[in-house]
């Protein structure tokens, strides 16, 4: 398989070091639009194969698409990240146009390809790479909610005092701060309802941390976090490359399902080598319904500021 990284910042630079690292992929190719920066990074990600055990061969290149041709996934990371105060949405303005160029330069060189879209706001950045490329609906990709359920299940283990392994916890809806749907009431550790071991004043402040998982982060870092993004996608690339029909929140463009159409949010899919190969509709209780429902008005509203690039 032939991954193409767009953006060589510390999203795209985690990416291409956790599929290198899992060593699924033959071939990543980062590409930067900053002279020499993936290539660089490319370099220092190769030096550390033999120490690391894998045989992927990450290249790097300065904004030259032909290097990406024949692409199997391509992860869009590039646009600026959000710094501490800043909500995802308000970094639209400048991400959009990026986005859509990547987007279009990308499916130029690799008609075939699968996009994972990272870059924020992310669920309308998704909705805008439909509707520049027009590609069908399984082969785009929004990354936000294995980040997020990622987030969820460390807060979970944090409430818990157990290992992240012993809890599994999806988060569906938009990924943004007010979007986020944590389903606390499906989480459990070990198959328990986590209920039966925390109170609900403990369940609504896990939830809180969650949806502001990464704003924390920002505050903490300076900038916006990378490892679990990086890790994310990884898994979500490998189950595209191993065909591997696993189940994971992504933001899709749903046609009906909840409820919603014309609208990228994350609900869960599973995950094969065709990409999204079915959006799942679980049953949600008229909490998470309502939740839902409000975080789909909010990315439409962000959808809307998209006028200016479609
Ligand atoms: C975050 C960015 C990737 O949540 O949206 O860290």
């Amino acid at each position: 398989m032939k991954v193409t990284v767009v953006g060589a910042g510390a999203v795209g630079a985690s990416c291409a070091e956790y599929i290198a690292i899992k060593n699924f992929a033959s071939e990543v190719v980062l590409v930067d639009i900053k002279e020499g920066f993936a290539e660089g990074k490319a370099m220092d990600l190769m030096q550390t194969a033999s120490l690391n055990g894998f045989d992927t061969k990450i290249t790097g290149s300065t904004n030259d698409y032909s290097k990406t041709a024949g692409s199997d996934v391509a992860v869009i990371t590039s646009g600026i990240p959000r710094k501490p105060g800043m909500t995802r949405e308000e970094l639209i303005g400048i991400n959009a146009g990026i986005v859509k160029s990547v987007s279009e330069n990308l499916i130029k060189e690799s008609p075939n390809v699968i996009i994972i879209v990272v870059s924020n706001p992310m669920d309308t950045m998704t909705y805008l790479v439909h509707k520049a490329t027009g590609l069908p609906k399984n082969r785009i990709i929004g990354m936000g909610g294995a980040l997020d359920s990622a987030r969820f299940k460390y807060r979970l283990s944090e409430a818990l005092d157990c290992p992240a392994s012993d809890v599994e916890g999806m988060v569906i809806g938009g990924h943004s701060d007010t979007g986020m749907v944590p389903l606390i009431e499906k989480a459990v550790r070990n198959s328990v309802p986590v209920s039966e071991f925390l109170s609900a004043d403990r369940m609504a402040q896990v939830v809180e941390d969650t949806k502001v998982g990464g704003a924390t982060l920002t505050k903490l870092l300076g900038t916006s976090a990378w490892y679990a993004p990086g890790a994310a996608v990884s898994e979500l690339v490998r189950a595209i490359a191993q065909d591997a029909q696993k189940m994971f929140p992504c933001s899709a463009m749903l046609d009906g399902e909840y409820g919603l159409s014309d609208i990228c949010i994350g609900v869960p899919c599973v995950l094969g080598k065709n990409g999204i190969e079915k959006i799942v509709e679980i049953s949600l209780s008229d909490a998470e319904k309502a939740k839902l429902a409000e975080s789909a008005e909010g990315v439409r509203n962000t959808n809307g500021d998209l006028s200016s690039v479609l």
